[in-house]
């Protein structure tokens, strides 16, 4: 089956599944869901990052080039356009990781895949306290990235160059715990669970781990459902793009859900 055909059949069944807020008898992801994820109230920050979005996508010139590494392995060049519609977070997601970061107060942050740093600089401006790591092995998308951050002035951000292979135990080291991680690169199943694994003794009772194209592949969907059945995770929820994963040690039994947001 292709990976195409696959995201469909997905799709539909996340939609005839999935539970929007009024259907939510847990408290802890009402709460979540009206309070943080669908927060209507819009921070003129974010307004900015939309901006300089729109603003490097205009730049029609400028190509970058893809030597195929990951879960996409041919080279090929793509335009900042391309990179910012189709690789980086869309604006939407990016707000919620926003909203999270602010409502948990995370600090310790990690980010697996920069691209050219869009779904970072959520994850920066929302804590200007907080330090941000972010993993990337993409010399044109570093170049490029490291641009994006001084054009907007943020300084907490360190990029680790690299294949994640070599720079992910060791970044772990460096930032001793982590209160979020997004992992968004080498979306294949094996890569998935071994860089879950790497992150599981850095982690916390309040820590959260997002999983993103979940259901963009057989091997993605597999990953996600190993890594909810995992005895450390206590809570998931299923938005079909992306998956979030909580660790509280106090809840009774396991809970999963499959969420629709309304944004
Ligand atoms: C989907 S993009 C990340 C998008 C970014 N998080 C955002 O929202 O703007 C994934 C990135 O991971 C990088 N990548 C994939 N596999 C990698 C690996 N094994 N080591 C280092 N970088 C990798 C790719 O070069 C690509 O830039």
């Amino acid at each position: 089956m292709s990976n195409l055909f696959f995201q469909i059949s997905a799709l539909f069944v996340h939609l005839f599944s999935a539970r929007t807020k009024y259907y939510m008898h847990s408290p802890f992801v009402y709460n979540l869901l009206v309070n943080v994820l669908e927060k209507k109230k819009v921070a003129p920050v974010l307004t900015k990052i939309m901006d300089f979005r729109n603003e490097i996508s205009h730049r029609k010139n400028k190509k970058l080039f893809f030597r195929g590494i990951g879960a996409i392995n041919s080279a090929h060049f793509k335009s900042l356009k391309e990179i910012e519609r189709k690789l980086s977070v869309p604006h939407h997601i990016g707000k919620r990781y926003y909203h999270c970061i602010q409502n948990f107060g995370y600090k310790n942050i990690l980010e697996i895949g920069t691209c050219i740093g869009i779904g970072t600089i959520y994850l920066a401006k929302a804590n200007p306290e907080a330090h941000i790591y972010t993993l990337e092995g993409n010399e044109d998308c570093i170049a490029q990235a490291k641009t994006n951050f001084e054009a907007l002035n943020i300084q907490n951000i360190a990029i680790e160059e690299g294949l994640f292979e070599d720079t992910l135990k060791a970044t772990l080291e460096k930032m001793k715990h982590v209160d979020m991680a997004v992992m968004d690169g080498n979306h294949q199943y094996e890569s998935t669970i071994t860089y879950f694994n790497l992150l599981l003794p850095y982690i916390h009772e309040d820590s959260l781990i997002v999983i993103d194209d979940i259901h963009w592949s057989k091997g993605m969907n597999k990953a996600w459902l190993e890594i909810i059945n995992h005895k450390q995770v206590s809570l998931s929820l299923d938005f079909y793009r992306n998956g979030f994963v909580f660790f509280k040690k106090n809840r009774l039994e396991k809970e999963k859900f499959k969420i629709w947001v309304n944004d």
